[in-house]
């Protein structure tokens, strides 16, 4: 089994979501649940930002101790300086720096040219090695970069001590396709890469980041970054959840491990929605309110028979409560009988088919039957036998 290390940024580019505003003692609480969760590396924020962002980098580093603690830097000796004050009380303290790498970013953005950006990178992470044990370089806009160019920096940033790269793909913009392949040219064409961690960071802008995620590990990441929920920069990053679960219940073709606590995956979901209050749409993968519900007739009576028909993930495996047969119009005869005598009603065959009939009456009406409807159409049913 390869190890696959989790790298949590839900405090940092998940709060950069148009919309997100966390407090210290919000930052702190979901830290504490990170850990609980069992992320190899918590991003906390990016300690030159802000007072507040420094202050609650520096707060987590002092207390996470079963997950490394990091903040964001840019390639600025004053970003790398405040961030080794934020974050030297962590178990290992690292420093997550970086610097883009496409021609549209260098051009428009820094103005600068190749060799500067080479130049500014290679400082920026020799003075970061200077403070910290653990210095991760990022290559921002990494899937629209020149791959030669990718090649000629990162060889130069691991000569000049970075232990973790990280190829982002910045704007969603790659295929998986795509994003695998880059991750096998930097593997084949860097030199010193085994010394390295290689790190894939995915946004959401076309709907791939699982998907390029997926495709990094099986061209040779060994860290994955993501978010609780999905939540980050426009559509977001690659929900850490999804990639977890994956990973688990398709371990016969990854053939990978991360570490995480999968039981802590609900709970780390419902904090993340309730502090950011960002709720999680109802269809979301794995932690979504309709991950387990299954309405439709065949589906229940398949579920009744067999819970493996429809459902490769149970609900205890993520800390869920139980399976949900939602009862509405596309509900067959089996899953209402079943719930019929779950709430404790024994009725005739006669009885049960008539009040199988008003059920769906009602279902073409409303969308859900609750519980308190059948137990109003079962009584009338009982009481007119
Ligand atoms: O998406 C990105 O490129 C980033 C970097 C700072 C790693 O978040
Ligand atoms: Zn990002």
């Amino acid at each position: 089994m390869r190890k696959i290390d989790i790298f949590d940024t839900t405090l940092r580019d998940g709060e950069q979501s148009a919309g997100i505003n966390l407090n210290t003692q919000e930052k702190l609480e979901i830290a504490r649940q990170l850990e609980k969760y069992g992320v190899t590396i918590i991003e906390a924020g990016f300690p030159a930002s802000s007072p507040g962002d420094f202050d609650a980098v520096k707060q987590i580093a002092d207390t996470v101790r079963n997950s490394i603690v990091t903040g964001l830097a840019r390639a600025l000796e004053s970003d790398i300086l405040t961030s080794w004050e934020a974050l030297k009380g962590g178990v290992q303290p690292h420093l997550h720096t970086f610097i883009a790498t496409s021609p549209i970013h260098m051009q428009y953005k820094l103005k600068m040219t190749e060799e500067q950006v080479i130049e500014t990178a290679v400082e920026s992470v020799k003075l970061a090695r200077k403070h910290f044990p653990l210095v991760q370089w990022s290559a921002e806009d990494a899937s629209r970069s020149d791959k030669d160019f990718l090649v000629r920096i990162i060889t130069e940033v691991i000569k000049a001590g970075a232990t973790t790269i990280n190829i982002p793909d910045t704007v969603g913009y790659a295929t998986p396709k795509e994003y695998g392949a880059l991750f096998k040219f930097i593997s084949e064409n860097v030199n010193g890469i085994e010394k390295v961690k290689l790190s894939a960071h995915c946004h959401d802008d076309l709907g791939l980041a699982t998907a390029n995620t997926l495709a990094a590990i099986e061209n040779g990441a060994s860290q994955i970054e993501g978010t609780i929920n999905g939540i980050g920069e426009r559509a977001g990053n690659v929900a850490l959840e999804e990639i977890a679960v994956a990973l688990h219940i398709r371990k016969d073709f990854y053939q990978a491990e991360t570490g995480i606590v999968l039981k802590e995956t609900k709970r780390s979901s419902q904090l993340v929605s309730k502090l950011t209050g960002f709720v999680v749409q109802n269809n979301k993968a794995i932690v979504g309110k309709n991950a387990f519900a299954h309405e439709s007739g065949i589906h229940q009576d398949g579920m009744l028979k067999n819970p493996e028909t429809y459902e490769i993930i149970t609900p205890e495996l993520i800390g869920d409560a139980t399976t949900e047969l939602v009862l509405g119009k596309h509900s067959g005869r089996h899953a209402f009988a079943n719930r019929a005598i779950e709430m404790g009603f024994q009725l005739s065959d006669d009885k049960l088919k008539s009040a199988f009939v008003e059920f769906k009456k009602l279902a073409d009406r409303k969308k859900e039957i609750t519980d308190d409807d059948l137990f109003v159409l079962l009584t009338e049913q009982q009481v007119n036998s």
